[in-house]
């Protein structure tokens, strides 16, 4: 939107982590526009960059320090040459290492907690001045409230899209520093949400994947009653042009009868979900703070099955957990073998300052870590691979999205979330269409679009 009006330099920002800062890089991006730094494809190119960090994972916070120690370069040599270059940190290093980072890092010149963004325009003329702005209070309410003022633009063209609903974490679980970077769960009112996902909807977008850290925990009070999450799917099902309602991320105990029988009886809900059990060890997922067995889990997805036998699951998994011996480890081994994932993330423990966890003894050594994951992941390949292999011969709805690498194709998802590759025309992205699988590739389907579906998109 800033044609013209003011002369600034462009705006660069890197995301890092989860959906949610994906989301949130965009947003940053779309205000960062609005004071005149339209985005720009790399930092040297830009006046502002604002690096939107993660800290669920060590290595995650590491790579924030070793970014800004590359971008401080590129200040040096701005400085010299007489152009301005702002730096801000965003996200959750921000939120947990704010006063540290502008410690330690001198070329930083604001820092945004994630509860803050609408506070950027304020950082930014702070920062002009040389103020170094810190940033980081718990301001949730104020955020959704300016995602409201959002005009948009950006998602012009899109096909798929993501919404914000809910943030932060009651659960807390003693691994995790999302209740602590996050603070406590808090869901955007349900009409301000209607209002964005109608105004996606009218800018062509058809698959609209709902975002929070607990999003099956989403809660609104209205004056017509309380809305869940499984009341909002019903709402924004009836938003004419949304073809596809999807979430994540979910938590075990949030999985309500509501929920699961939206997945059975509306069928925009598609029929995939991420749900993280992260061990199958009941000793574990006790020392964990899941307060859920394994038992349970197993148990849940079966209700799930019966109500949507499709359905593909996918899950977060972590090995290495203080304490967690073999018999541990085999017992999540057992736990995938059973309920068999369309999909998965595993990761080794990662000792965060300020949990629970970071106080236990007996933490795992590297090397039994490494091995642990390496046959899990062994084992979750395997089974995304059968995932993908079953399909092949099946006829699966396809919402094309963009062009294929090749002249000719384009690449869509399959109401699993898988990827699927056709040769067709352009301009049926955006639409979708009935294809067949013919075979697997490494991390997608390729397929072709059955004949005789006439001009129009399916629902
Ligand atoms: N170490 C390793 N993995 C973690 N996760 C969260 N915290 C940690 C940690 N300290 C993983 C969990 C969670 C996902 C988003 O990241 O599996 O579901
Ligand atoms: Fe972290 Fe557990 Fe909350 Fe997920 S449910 S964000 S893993 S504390």
């Amino acid at each position: 939107m800033s044609k013209g009006s003011k002369a600034a330099g462009g705006g660069y920002v890197k995301s890092y982590g989860c959906q949610m800062n994906v989301y949130d890089s965009s947003r940053i991006a779309g205000l960062l526009d609005r004071q005149g730094h339209a985005a720009v494809d790399t930092p040297a190119e830009a006046e502002v960059i604002v690096l939107n960090t993660c800290h669920i994972r060590e290595k995650a916070a590491d790579k924030v320090f070793s970014e800004l120690g590359q971008i401080r370069q590129i200040k040096h040599e701005r400085a010299e040459a007489g152009r301005p270059l702002l730096i801000g940190v965003a996200g959750c290093v921000a939120q947990a290492e704010g006063a540290e980072i502008l410690r330690r890092e001198a070329s930083v010149d604001f820092v945004l907690g994630p509860q803050s963004y609408h506070r950027l325009p304020e950082a930014l003329e702070k920062a002009r001045r040389g103020e170094r702005p810190l940033f980081i209070d718990f301001e949730t309410d104020e955020k959704f409230r300016d995602l409201r003022r959002s005009d948009g633009g950006l998602d012009r063209g899109k096909v798929s899209a993501f919404v914000t609903i809910q943030e932060g974490c009651d659960k807390f679980c003693s691994f995790c520093v999302v209740p602590y970077t996050r603070g406590a769960e808090i869901s955007r009112a349900t009409p301000d949400v209607v209002t964005e996902a109608e105004r996606l909807a009218g800018a062509g977008v058809k698959d609209i994947t709902l975002l929070g850290q607990n999003v099956n925990g989403y809660r609104w009070e209205g004056r017509d009653g309380v809305w869940t999450l499984a009341r909002l799917f019903e709402r924004l099902s009836a938003i004419e042009g949304l073809e596809r309602l999807r979430y994540t991320t979910s938590h075990p105990l949030d999985m309500s009868d509501d929920l699961i029988a939206a997945h059975r009886d509306l069928p925009k809900v598609m029929p995939y979900l991420h749900l993280p059990v992260q061990s199958g060890s009941d000793r574990i997922l006790r020392a964990m703070n899941r307060r859920h067995t394994a038992r349970d889990y197993v148990a849940l997805i079966e209700t799930l099955r019966a109500a949507r036998a499709d359905i593909a699951l996918s899950s977060d998994f972590i090995v290495g957990f203080p304490g967690e011996t073999d018999e541990d480890f085999r017992a999540t081994m057992r736990l995938v073998e059973e309920v068999g994932f369309a999909s998965a993330f595993s990761f080794k423990y990662s000792t965060r300052p300020g949990t629970p966890g970071a106080e236990l003894g007996d933490q795992i050594h590297e090397t039994v870590k490494k091995e642990r994951l390496a046959e899990l992941q062994g084992l979750l390949d395997a089974q995304a691979a059968a995932f993908n292999a079953n399909c092949v011969g099946r006829s699966l709805d396809v919402l094309f999205e963009k062009p294929g690498r090749h002249d000719g194709q384009i690449v869509g998802r399959s109401p699993y979330l898988q990827s699927v590759q056709v040769n067709g025309p352009n301009d049926l992205i955006g639409s979708t269409r009935r294809c067949t699988i013919e075979r697997p590739g490494s991390h997608s389907l390729f397929g072709a679009i059955e004949q005789g579906q006439g001009g129009e998109a399916r629902n």
